[in-house]
């Protein structure tokens, strides 16, 4: 089964020592949902080794928000996969920024998902049409050149760590996020385009929201059976929106118990990042719960069966972690690696998907 995945998309936000107090925030805030829902962050390159080794041992992943396609050579400002090989466990491609602002063609995004996956990074590929392209009706024919160009050439082994991103353009940022049932149906539309390439592997690929994804609408758009997830933008910025901490709901500890261990998790973080002891405030400390939180919490219980997919860990041998620090390797050593010959369980018969309906709202 599928097991939920939440992604906050950053895009360029945070200062690097911002961004290092705001993940270790979320790691004491997410870990509690670990269990049901796998949890991911994508910061600005320029944090992101410093954000993987604080967030080392914890549930929380890391992912680089784009890299390009070689693994090394003259291209100036870029990062590549093969840098982010063994210790950056996620990479995010084709998101209607990088597409829009920066030109990126259906093409070189197929590079790149070739080349992330060649590293094993768990890529998460966005797709979405624009607000002409909705009003013209023409959502199920950007969404198909799309998805078919970045996928062409993918081997059946290596989509099985890939997920996809609908996110549409028009409710990115925009606060008006696509109806769940419009989701819904474009997300179908979107697994049975996966089908062609991977068969009956496409019912294992993760397929995520992303557009104005906020902690009023989240549970009703993660009730939807298509949706398995969400790509987070603005709201991933704050800790009460992202992970509705409810340690009081999940009854992992009593309140008192709750701020005495995340006053010492914090110190001990503190004194190895040499942050200031006091960064964080005293805001963080309550035992918050919000619509977010609540609707992580019954993604499990409106999807029976949900969570148990094994979480897989990019590039998981000792010798495949050979970037991380000698005092990280030992936890390295530790991590299962993933087995790409490994038989899944996922190899039965696909069920009838409803229909589509293009262009509704
Ligand atoms: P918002 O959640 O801010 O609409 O952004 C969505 C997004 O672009 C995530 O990648």
């Amino acid at each position: 089964m599928r097991k939920p995945l939440i992604a906050g998309n950053w895009k360029m936000h945070f200062t690097v020592p911002e961004g290092l107090e705001y993940a270790l925030q979320l790691r004491r805030d997410l870990e509690p949902y670990s269990a049901v829902v796998d949890a991911v962050i994508l910061p600005p390159a320029v944090m992101l080794w410093e954000i993987a080794n604080a967030l080392r041992g914890c549930a929380i992943e890391v992912g680089a928000q784009n890299a390009g396609w070689e693994d090394q050579g003259p291209f100036t400002g870029e990062i590549s996969p093969k840098m982010l090989a063994g210790w950056c466990h996620y990479l995010l491609i084709g998101h209607s920024e990088r597409r829009q602002l920066f030109n990126e063609t259906d093409e070189e995004l197929n590079r790149k998902l070739h080349a992330g996956l060649r590293h094993r990074l768990k890529v998460i590929l966005a797709v979405g049409e624009t607000l002409e392209e909705y009003e013209a009706g023409r959502t199920a024919e950007v969404i198909t050149r799309q998805l078919n160009a970045a996928v062409y050439g993918v081997e059946l082994r290596q989509a099985t760590e890939l997920s996809v991103a609908y996110e549409p353009v028009w409710a990115i940022g925009t606060g008006k996020a696509a109806t769940p049932q419009y989701a819904n149906e474009t997300m179908g539309l979107i697994r049975r385009l996966l089908e062609s390439p991977f068969g009956a592997l496409a019912s294992e690929i993760r397929i995520l929201y992303g557009g104005s994804v906020t902690p009023a609408n989240a549970r009703s758009l993660m009730e939807q059976p298509e949706i398995d997830g969400g790509l987070v933008g603005g709201a991933s910025l704050k800790a009460a929106d992202f992970t509705g901490s409810s340690r009081r709901r999940l009854r992992c500890c009593s309140r008192r118990e709750c701020e005495r261990t995340r006053a010492g998790t914090r110190s001990r973080d503190h004194r190895r990042l040499g942050l200031p002891s006091g960064a964080g405030g005293q805001r963080d400390r309550r035992c918050q719960e919000t619509e977010l939180g609540r609707a992580l919490g019954a993604m499990a219980a409106h999807h029976p069966g949900r969570g148990r997919r094994a979480r897989r860990s990019t590039g998981g041998s000792a010798g495949e972690l050979r970037g991380w620090p000698p005092q990280y390797r030992r936890r390295a050593d530790r991590l299962p690696g993933p087995d790409p010959d490994q038989p899944r369980d996922s190899r039965r018969k696909l069920q009838a998907e409803p229909g589509f309906a293009a262009g509704h709202d």
